[in-house]
């Protein structure tokens, strides 16, 4: 698959590894071409002069930015993920008076789907933290990758994606569901924030019901 990396930080770099190691294309772009050209070359993939360069070389594009980059990096590449896969990973909160708090409020994905109505949006990768979208064994156990849309066809092309990197896929329904994805991230972050943690800690559900277990194509 060609995958496009919007966003060269730590969820960038991670994805883009996991990715090339899984023998997967991939194109980086982000606000500063040293950021990208440096991620690219770890993965031994390539550098996108800008956003929109890399939506267009790919097939799936993640975006891999702060939620507040979300409505800039979307008008960029909007004419260029027509139809297009748009992986959507990223997780929001703020900090109130007694730590992390998260508003209990429409997904970014779903903003993202308003604002990208001609792509197929995806919530996957979010409720990992780098470290394990790089290493999805923790205690020995597989992690779950959890994927949320609306249009089937493009859920399975990210679950094919999520499974090639090692993680073990569950499809958690439509879009909508990438609210409690957003919550379940929330948890770990805010727990590893409070006690100290090392930010590897991740989700796995045992005795999934079978309705969830998806196949994965080969
Ligand atoms: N860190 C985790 O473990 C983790 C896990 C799951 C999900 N997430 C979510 O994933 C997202 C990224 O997290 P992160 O930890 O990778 O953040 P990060 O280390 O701060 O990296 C963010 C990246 O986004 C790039 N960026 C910002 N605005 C951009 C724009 N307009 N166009 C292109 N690139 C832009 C930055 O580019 P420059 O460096 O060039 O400025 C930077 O490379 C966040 O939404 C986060 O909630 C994080």
């Amino acid at each position: 698959m060609n995958i496009a990396i919007i966003g060269a930080g730590n969820v960038g770099r991670a994805l883009a590894t996991s990715f090339s190691r899984a023998g997967h294309a991939v194109i980086v772009a982000s606000r500063d071409p040293e950021h990208s050209a440096a991620v690219a070359s770890a993965a031994h993939g390539r550098a996108a002069a800008n956003n929109a360069e890399a939506a267009a070389a790919a097939d799936v594009v993640v975006l891999a930015v702060p939620p507040d980059s979300l409505e800039s990096v979307a008008a960029e590449i909007r004419s260029a993920v027509h139809g297009k896969v748009v992986i959507d990973p990223t997780n929001r909160m703020s900090f109130g008076s007694s730590g992390p708090t998260m508003e209990l409020a429409e997904s970014n994905s779903e903003r993202l789907a308003v604002l990208l109505p001609e792509a197929r949006i995806v919530k996957a990768f979010n409720t990992l933290f780098a470290s394990r979208q790089i290493d999805p064994i923790a205690d020995g156990v597989q992690l779950d990758g959890f994927v949320a849309g609306d249009d089937a066809q493009a859920k399975s092309t990210v679950v094919a994606l999520v499974s090639s990197i090692g993680l073990n896929p569950i499809d958690v329904g439509p879009l909508s569901r990438a609210q409690q994805l957003e919550q379940l991230a929330f948890l770990n972050i805010a727990l590893n924030i409070t006690a100290n943690g090392t930010w590897t800690s991740g989700w796995r559900l045992v005795g999934a019901p079978s309705t969830v277990a998806v196949a994965v194509a080969a």
